[in-house]
C-alpha cells in the first residue's frame, strides 16, 4: 500500500468540467428494440436514460475546454494531459493527441486505459507528475461505449453510454488534496468483460457483480488505510456508476450510508472512465461537496482493475 510521502509535492482541483452527448435514449425506446422493460432496467440497475454521440476526442475537448475556463488560466500552462479511455478514436495515435490540439496545448499528452478504474488511474497518475515538478496537468476521463455496443444485446446495451469528465489540477505549497490511493488489477479476469479490436463488448454480467463488489471495497479500504481515516470519517462517496445495486452492496459493506454517495447513473449509465467525474462534478455543483470534506472516489472495470483515491475537497 503506498503511503504518499511528506516531501511530496501536493495538488489540488482547480477548473473541472463535464460533457455528455445531446442525444438521450431511454429505456422504454431501448424497449422497443430489444426484450427488456423499462421497469427490468431501472429495478435491475438504477438507470433510466442514457446519452450518445460524439467522439472519445470531441467529448474531451469540450470537458477539457470546460475546465481551462473555469481554472481561468492560459493553455499554453499546462504541463501534461492524461487522458483516461477504453474507447480510443483511433488504434494510433493515442486520442490525447488530438485532445491535446484540439484544446491548443503545446504539452506532453497521453492515454491511459484502465477501463472503468481509468479516472482515477489518470488523475493519481496527474498528482504523480506534479510531485515530480509540473505545475499543471489537464486529466481527462471519456468514454464512447455506444461505439462498442451490440445494441441487440440486452445484456449490455442497457447499461453502456457516452460521456466525459475533466479536471485541471495544480501544484501547491502545502500538502494537497490527495491523502491515500490504490490501484489493483487481475488479468486472470479478462475473459468476464472485453472487447476485441474492431468488435463489441462481452460480459459476464453476473460474475463482474459478483467480484465487483468485492475489489471495490477493498480498494477503498486500502485507501481508507493510507489516508489515516476510516469510513465513518468520509463525507462523500463517489463510486463508479454502474449499477446501483452494485454500490448499496459495496456501501453496506463499508458501513457507509447511501446518503453520501453521489449517484448520477439514472442520467448517464455507464459511461466508464468519465462515470467518476461526472458524479463527483454533479455533487459539487448541487453543493454536496464544501471544503475540508473528505471525498473517497472509486472504481472497478474490465481487467478487473480497480482503483480508488481519499481527496481533501480544496485543500492547499
Ligand atoms: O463497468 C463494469 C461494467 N459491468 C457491470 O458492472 C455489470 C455488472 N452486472 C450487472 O450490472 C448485472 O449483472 C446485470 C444488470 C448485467 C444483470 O442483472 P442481474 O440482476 O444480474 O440479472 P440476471 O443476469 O441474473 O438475470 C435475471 C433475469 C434472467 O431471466 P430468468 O433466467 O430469471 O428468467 C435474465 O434472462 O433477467 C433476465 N434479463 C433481462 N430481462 C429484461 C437479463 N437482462 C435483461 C434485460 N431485460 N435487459
Amino acid at each position: 500500500m503506498p503511503v504518499i510521502p511528506r516531501s511530496a509535492i501536493g495538488a489540488r482541483f482547480i477548473g473541472w468540467g463535464t460533457a455528455l452527448p445531446e442525444k438521450v435514449v431511454t429505456n422504454e425506446e431501448l424497449s422497443k428494440t430489444m426484450d427488456t422493460t423499462d421497469e427490468w432496467i431501472r429495478e435491475r440497475t438504477g438507470i433510466e436514460r442514457r446519452h450518445i454521440g460524439g467522439t472519445t476526442a470531441s467529448l474531451s475537448i469540450e470537458s477539457g475546454r470546460k475546465a481551462i475556463q473555469m481554472a481561468g488560466i492560459d493553455p499554453l500552462s499546462i504541463d501534461a494531459l492524461v487522458l483516461s479511455t477504453t474507447t480510443p478514436d483511433r488504434t494510433v495515435p493515442a486520442t490525447s493527441a488530438a485532445v491535446q490540439h484540439g484544446l491548443g496545448l503545446r504539452c506532453g499528452a497521453f492515454d491511459v486505459n484502465a477501463a472503468c478504474s481509468g479516472f482515477v488511474y489518470a488523475l493519481v497518475t496527474g498528482h504523480g507528475l506534479i510531485a515530480m515538478g509540473m505545475k499543471r496537468v489537464l486529466v481527462i476521463g471519456t468514454d464512447t461505449l455506444s461505439r462498442i455496443t451490440d445494441w441487440t444485446d440486452r445484456n449490455t446495451a442497457i447499461l453502456f453510454a457516452d460521456g466525459s469528465g475533466a479536471a485541471v489540477i495544480e501544484a501547491v505549497t502545502g500538502p494537497g488534496q490527495l491523502m491515500g490511493w490504490d490501484f489493483d488489477a487481475d488479468g486472470s479476469l479478462e475473459e468476464l468483460l472485453y472487447a476485441e479490436i474492431g468488435g463489441t463488448l462481452h460480459m459476464d454480467g453476473k460474475e463482474v457483480f459478483r467480484r465487483a463488489v468485492r475489489i471495490m471495497v477493498d480498494s477503498a479500504e486500502k485507501s481508507l488505510k493510507a489516508s489515516g481515516l476510516t469510513a465513518n470519517e468520509i463525507d462523500l462517496v463517489v463510486p463508479h456508476q454502474a449499477n446501483v445495486r452494485i454500490i448499496e452492496a459495496a456501501c453496506k459493506r463499508l458501513d457507509i450510508p447511501m446518503s453520501k454517495t453521489a449517484i448520477v447513473l439514472q442520467e448517464t449509465g455507464n459511461t466508464s472512465s468519465a462515470s467518476i467525474p461526472l458524479a463527483l462534478f454533479d455533487a459539487v455543483a448541487n453543493s454536496r461537496v464544501k471544503s475540508g470534506d473528505n471525498v473517497l472516489l472509486v472504481g472497478f472495470g474490465a481487467g478487473m482493475t480497480a482503483a480508488s483515491a481519499v481527496i481533501k475537497w480544496n485543500q492547499s
